[in-house]
């Protein structure tokens, strides 16, 4: 099986050992707390989760200027975007201390993790600004969520290993979806399959979504296909993550062949970082097992911020070769074509004009499904857009 990134062995932060965890949760109540930003509590997700192996915590300021820089950490671990404990302010807290970090996003906010700081320092503007302009690459001037989001944490870094003590509202609101890399990576075992390619959504699957897999599972020879979806944070007007649950799993049902695609997620916020997001995709489905990872067009992008295919580019021009294990399959824009009824990669059908496919914006099919008309069969599957429109008339 494809060895987890920078280790031979698979190191969740997860404290499996009940005793552990109970005595760690008891000792918690006396300790110094924060409640934690969203973007750190879900750091905190995937590396108990294994998804971010082999980190043992949150980085120092040398490395995290480092990896926005240069893709790597001060020891020369190839790691894509930093992973911070960020506060606006760390009150009595000294480097030495044990604290709890408190999961912000359940009520009562429980302890999440326990961390040992290691280091209290505070970032620059210019120290910031950089770091959001390598790791984002936003368009200048334009209002980017992910920078926002990354801006409104604060700049004082809490460094230190933590151990994790529970996966937030993952396992509560998502218990047949969400998985560690530890479970997916057995299952796969379990399963038998050698070459396995991972998909990676924040979408309900349409038609373009749903025969890029098939062309990559054919073309690639896989044994089975793992669809990870994001469960974490969107921004507004994204569907969440039940109804692409069930519109994801309606899809698989109907059509694909059974046991050839496992319907998966992973609790994160969304980084609409785009490149520097797909490199980070590719690490943790390789922890996860995966042998291939699919990258398409405008992978993990937002608005007109990067180009569509950047994100296939990153790979080839700035990740060093040998950096990961994992290959990448690098799908052209997918779309209906008139002329041959099927789904088709635009590259591969030079003798098409535009008007030969058909091409809705995301836009436009959340239009027609917030007036209730069911996108055209050519875009989206009649069972699929059932569950949608559904959900966008329960809104409304
Ligand atoms: S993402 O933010 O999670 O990347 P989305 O769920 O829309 O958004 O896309 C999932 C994957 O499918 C990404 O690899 C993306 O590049 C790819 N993809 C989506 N639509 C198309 C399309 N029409 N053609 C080619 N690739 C696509």
């Amino acid at each position: 099986m494809i060895k987890p990134h920078g280790s031979d062995e698979l190191n969740p932060l997860f404290v499996y050992d009940s005793a552990e965890n109970d005595a760690l949760q008891k000792e918690a109540e006396d300790l110094a707390s924060i409640v934690v930003s969203s973007a750190t509590a879900a750091n905190a997700v995937m590396l108990g989760a294994g998804y971010f192996n082999p980190l043992t915590g949150y980085m120092n300021k040398a490395d995290a200027l480092s990896v926005a820089r240069e893709m790597k950490t001060t020891s020369g671990l190839f790691w894509p975007t930093p992973v911070l404990n960020l506060v606006h302010d760390a009150g009595n807290i000294k480097a030495g201390d044990r604290i709890a970090l408190k999961d912000p996003n359940v009520e009562d906010n429980p302890v999440l993790a326990v961390m040992d700081v290691e280091a209290i320092e505070e970032f620059t503007d210019d120290e910031m600004a950089m770091m959001s302009k390598e790791i984002y690459r936003a368009r200048e001037g334009e209002v980017h969520p992910g920078v926002e989001a990354f801006n409104a944490q604060g700049k004082v870094c809490l460094s230190g290993p933590i151990k994790v003590l529970n996966f937030s509202y993952f396992l509560t609101e998502f218990p047949d979806t969400f998985r560690t890399a530890v479970e997916i990576r057995n299952e796969i075992k379990e399963r038998g399959w050698n070459k396995v390619v991972a998909f990676q959504t924040r979408n309900p699957m349409h038609l373009a979504h749903e025969e890029l897999c098939h062309m990559a599972m054919d073309r690639l020879g896989c044994d089975g296909l793992v669809i990870h979806m994001l469960l974490g944070k969107l921004k507004k007007g994204d569907i969440p993550a039940p109804v692409r649950d069930a519109a994801i799993r309606k899809m698989v049902e109907l059509y694909f062949p059974p046991n050839s695609a496992m319907v998966t997620g992973y609790g994160f916020d969304m980084l609409y970082a785009g490149p520097k997001e797909a490199v980070l995709h590719a690490v943790f489905r390789q922890n996860m097992g995966a042998t291939h990872f699919i990258v398409g067009r405008d992978h993990a992008g937002v608005g007109d911020h990067y180009g569509a295919f950047d994100a296939q580019e990153i790979f080839d021009k700035e990740v060093p070769a040998g950096a990961m294990e994992i290959e990448i399959f690098r799908a052209d824009h997918t779309a209906w074509s008139k002329k041959l009824n099927k789904v088709v990669m635009m590259s591969e059908a030079p003798d098409h004009s535009k008007e030969d496919f058909v091409l809705l914006s995301g836009t436009k099919v959340r239009e027609m499904l917030a007036q209730g008309i069911a996108p055209p069969k050519e875009f989206s599957r009649p069972e699929v857009a059932q569950i949608l429109i559904d959900h966008y008339k329960n809104q409304s």
